[in-house]
Formats: structure tokens, sequence, C-alpha cells
């Protein structure tokens, strides 16, 4: 066992649990240091495909065809009207995702080492699969919000099964947009689904109208970690982050599991056709 009794009892009791030092330095410099690369190396015309006049079919081919690639997305605005980015790579891209876990050496050994599968294991995922990864920049001065939301949405199982593992590679606090989470607040239902529309597009599917919690509300607290803290995220636990207006960056790693035995909708916006489901 990795963690602890009481661990276990706040992560039943709060839908979240902050594990201190659970990375080390070193792990999640190599990481940064990865990520960077892959900005870096970006081709061109792979940012270009913003730039047609087709922006927003495009786009959804670009986001729903990444469940089983390594893809950048960038802040909003980040492209001009003739739709160049405004500044260089490393500093418009907002996230990379959804399968550098299995696609990357650097990432799949991050996101297999041990003590992940040890927490895994002692928070009752029976088999886990790694379902997807991102890579989140949190940019100085602009890195957007992320509004209030359940991973299941994203990531819907049944029954649910969804655990976010994400990890601090930097110091998150509440000037550089760490977290936010609603401590109990997984034992209310989830809201929504985010779906294939069946068009090429997507939708958001009403599942149950209880408001999620305002993000000025006082039901949420924030989630200030020191650089190598791993936060575990319950999949129904509603979460936020505020937009980075700081002069710091607030680099993390996601990575989400689902139970092998669980059912795994098609029309789910994340379908990764050309990689199978792999557990640690
Ligand atoms: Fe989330």
């Amino acid at each position: 066992m990795i963690l602890s009794d009481e661990e276990l009892a706040e992560w039943d009791r709060d839908g979240f649990l902050v594990v201190p030092g659970a990375v080390g330095a070193a792990a999640c410099d190599e990481l940064r240091t990865r990520a960077n690369e892959i900005v870096a190396e970006l081709d061109a015309s792979t940012v270009s495909i913003f730039s047609t006049d087709e922006q927003t079919r495009t786009s959804d081919e670009h986001f729903l065809g990444s469940g089983d690639q390594v893809r950048c997305f960038f802040e909003a605005g980040a492209f001009d009207d003739d739709g160049a980015l405004r500044a260089p790579n490393e500093q418009s891209i907002n996230k990379l995702g959804h399968a550098m876990h299995d696609l990357d050496p650097v990432f799949d050994r991050f996101s297999r080492a041990p003590i992940f599968a040890g927490i895994a294991a002692d928070i009752g995922v029976r088999d886990p699969r790694l379902l997807q990864s991102m890579y989140i920049f949190k940019q100085p001065h602009f890195g957007g919000e992320v509004a209030c939301h359940q991973d299941a949405t994203f990531l819907f199982t049944e029954p649910q099964t969804a655990v976010g593992f994400w990890v601090a590679l930097e110091d998150a606090t509440i000037h550089n947009g760490c977290l936010w989470a609603e401590p109990g607040g997984h034992r209310g239902p989830l809201r929504q689904r985010f779906v294939r529309d069946g068009a090429g597009g997507t939708r958001f599917d009403l599942l149950d109208p209880t408001p999620l919690p305002d993000p000025a509300s006082a039901r949420l607290v924030p989630l200030e970690t020191p650089k190598g803290t791993l936060v575990l995220l319950h999949g129904l636990l509603p979460h936020w982050s505020d937009t980075n207006r700081s002069e710091r960056s607030r680099h993390a790693y996601s990575l989400h599991l689902i139970e092998a035995s669980a059912t795994y909708p098609p029309d789910n916006w994340l379908q990764r056709p050309t990689l199978p489901l792999r557990g640690f």
C-alpha cells in the first residue's frame, strides 16, 4: 500500500486526494523538456489547419482525431485574422493531447511509474486502462481558464470509473491557475456527457439539471500544490482552474484511467481506433 488509511478515507470523503512529493523534480523536468521539444518540432502545416476558412470543421477534425495521436492545441486568440500564430509556438500552446502516454517514450515512462499503478490499486481500480493524457501549459499572463466540469462528462463509462491523475510539474498557486475542487462533490450526479453528434461535430447531452457550483462559491477550495504533487480526481468531482494572470507558467500533466470491465460507448468524443487500451 502506498496510501495510508487516512488518505484513503480522505479520498472517499472528498473525491480528491493531494499527494505531495509523489513525483521527483527530475522526472517533472524531464517531462517539461520533452513537451517543449514536441512543441518546438511542431510542423507549421499542422498549425495552419486552423487558418483555413473552414475553421470549425478543421478544428473539430483536429480535436476528434486526437484520441490516438499527439496533437497541439492553442490558446483561444492565438491566431490572427490571416491564420498565422501571433506569437511563437511555445508561447501560444494551450495543451498537448491525448495519447502521449502510449506514443512517446518519455511520456510512456512517466505515466507508467510504479507509484501511479500502486495508487490506482490502493483506491480499488482492479484492471486499469490508461485512456487519455494531457500536457497543460497554462501560459503566464493568459493561460486560459478551464470552466467547472466533471471529467466523466468527457470520459464517460458505464458504470462511472474515470479517475484523473493530475501532476503539478511546477508549483501551482491561486495566482497561476491552480485547481479548485468541491469537497464531496463526487457524490452528486453526472450533469452532462460530451458526445460525437454523428455529423462530424460534438454536442453536450444533459443528464441531470443540478447546476455545477459557481467558481465564485465557497463550495470550491483551491488546491495549491508544490511541484511534484499528485492530485487524484474522482470522475464525478466538480473542479475548475482559473486563468493564469501571473508571470509564472503552471505546467501540469494529467492522465486518466478507466476500468477495463466498464462499457465505453462508441459516441464518446474520444476514440482510439489505431491504439488498443493498455494498462500500466
Ligand atoms: Fe478535469
